[in-house]
């Protein structure tokens, strides 16, 4: 497993930020998801750094999906960086914990009218128009709190981004935005500027995810551009924001070659604003929405083995304590990942396994072959880069309780969720 920076081994032991994961998971228990804090606010805060332009306005919105709890949401609002939200529940988490509402951007199709509703009384800043028919929708409500909402349109510029296909989001078929090709698409932009109760201000759009080629961005942001030029040549409007989106790529396994995010930005928005100049769109604001890149990383999962199984075929499975239900991604999008025994961490790795969880689902594998040090019941297992879409993703099936999450921040460490008990897991129950 590739190291991460906080990790070393010592005396044969997986230490994070010179804790040992032996000590953590006798506290805290297994399953146990791991967040290093410091590395996540370090990320934070180069990302806004490199997003800076002496041009136009720009923002980082943390896609909030990616991993959102409170101990989140008040990072983000610490650090001063707006949150990208696709429900009423993303919006109550974030403004409760301290985000500014005003940096939120609203996203998905088929908001729920109440989700509608629910955003404007809160004052979210910016709500991202998915489809025409949410055009009307949004204007009626926002008609309702005689208010003027701010609004950008997705787009779907028909960029292809190399990445798995339920991630991309950008083809022409693709449930999100509407799309540049559409002959509609015009009076979809036009029906916005009319509205007495829609700021319209530009553009989204959001290309798919896990994205190693650069290109990818620069030739949906020549896209988006150009075609904003034409807008504002047939509409006389002038457009003042683009929100590029998220999907930057990164590493989970050795097939994965992300590449370096804070590199890229500066250059990235020094070609916006060149394009734009060129093609006399006076952007006012840039935005970029990244989730993955941001919490990947930091996050890991801790697990203990329990049964080993060798199969008539010859198949070796180490059984872990966790599951699908606190790691969908393999089950979902055949998604890999890399695991380190932290108590035998410099034992050679001469054995392949592949860890399965203890679901009752032939498909609730979270690691296929991998090599291992021998294992035996009670070792302890931390498979990396689990910071993304895997407690947000997490359930309840087979009524098992979801687990603790702790943040690291080097010296200290501490919780930030409780492991699920079996009466909360059914508290909503009659
Ligand atoms: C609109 C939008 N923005 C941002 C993101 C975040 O993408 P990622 O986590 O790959 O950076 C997503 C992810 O699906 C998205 O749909």
């Amino acid at each position: 497993m590739r190291l991460e920076k906080y990790q070393s081994i010592i005396g044969g032991r997986l230490k994070h930020s010179g804790h040992d994961y032996v000590e953590l998971a006798n506290q805290y228990g297994t399953p146990l998801y791991i967040f290093d804090e410091a590395s996540f606010r370090e990320r934070i805060l180069a990302y806004r750094e490199a997003v800076k332009s002496t041009y136009f306005e720009t923002d980082v919105l943390f896609a909030s999906k990616a991993l959102l709890t409170k101990a989140v949401a008040r990072i983000i609002a610490e650090l001063d960086i707006g949150q990208d939200v696709v429900s009423a529940g993303e919006i109550y988490t974030g403004v409760r914990h301290g985000v500014d509402p005003k940096r939120m951007y609203f996203h998905g199709n088929n908001k729920l009218n109440k989700e509608i509703r629910y955003a404007i009384d809160n004052r979210v800043g910016t709500i991202v128009v998915d489809n025409r028919m949410e055009v009307e929708r949004i204007s009626k409500i926002a008609a309702e709190f005689e208010t003027k909402q701010r609004v950008l349109l997705r787009l779907n510029p028909g960029v292809e981004a190399h990445t798995h296909e339920y991630i991309m989001t950008a083809n022409l078929d693709s449930k999100f935005g509407e799309s540049v090709f559409d002959p509609e698409i015009y009076n979809i932009i036009q029906s916005m500027v009319v509205s007495p109760h829609l700021e319209f201000a530009g553009f989204h759009s959001h290309i798919g995810s896990q994205i190693f080629e650069a290109d990818s961005f620069y030739k949906a942001a020549s896209e988006l551009l150009t075609f904003s030029a034409e807008v504002q040549k047939r509409l006389g409007i002038l457009i003042s924001e683009i929100n590029f989106g998220g999907g930057f790529g990164v590493y989970y396994t050795q097939e994965d070659q992300p590449f370096d995010v804070i590199d890229f930005l500066p250059d990235f928005m020094e070609y916006v604003h060149q394009e734009a100049q060129a093609l006399a769109i006076d952007l006012k604001k840039v935005t970029i929405e990244p989730g993955r890149s941001l919490v990947n990383a930091s996050g890991s999962t801790l697990y203990e083995v329990g049964d080993l199984k060798h199969t008539a075929s010859g198949k070796d499975y180490a059984f872990v304590d966790g599951s699908m239900n606190d790691n969908i991604r393999p089950a979902l999008y055949q998604a890999k990942y890399e695991a380190l025994a932290v108590n035998k961490a410099d034992k050679p790795q001469e054995k392949v396994y592949t860890i399965a969880g203890k679901a009752c689902e032939s498909g609730d594998k979270i690691i296929e072959e991998i090599k291992l040090p021998i294992l035996e019941t009670g070792d302890l297992l931390l498979v990396n880069g689990t910071g993304a879409y895997n407690y947000s993703m997490a359930s309840n099936y087979n009524r098992i309780p979801r687990p603790a999450m702790i943040h690291v921040n080097d010296e200290k460490h501490y919780l930030t969720v409780k492991r699920e008990s079996f009466e909360e897991m059914s508290l909503r129950e009659i």
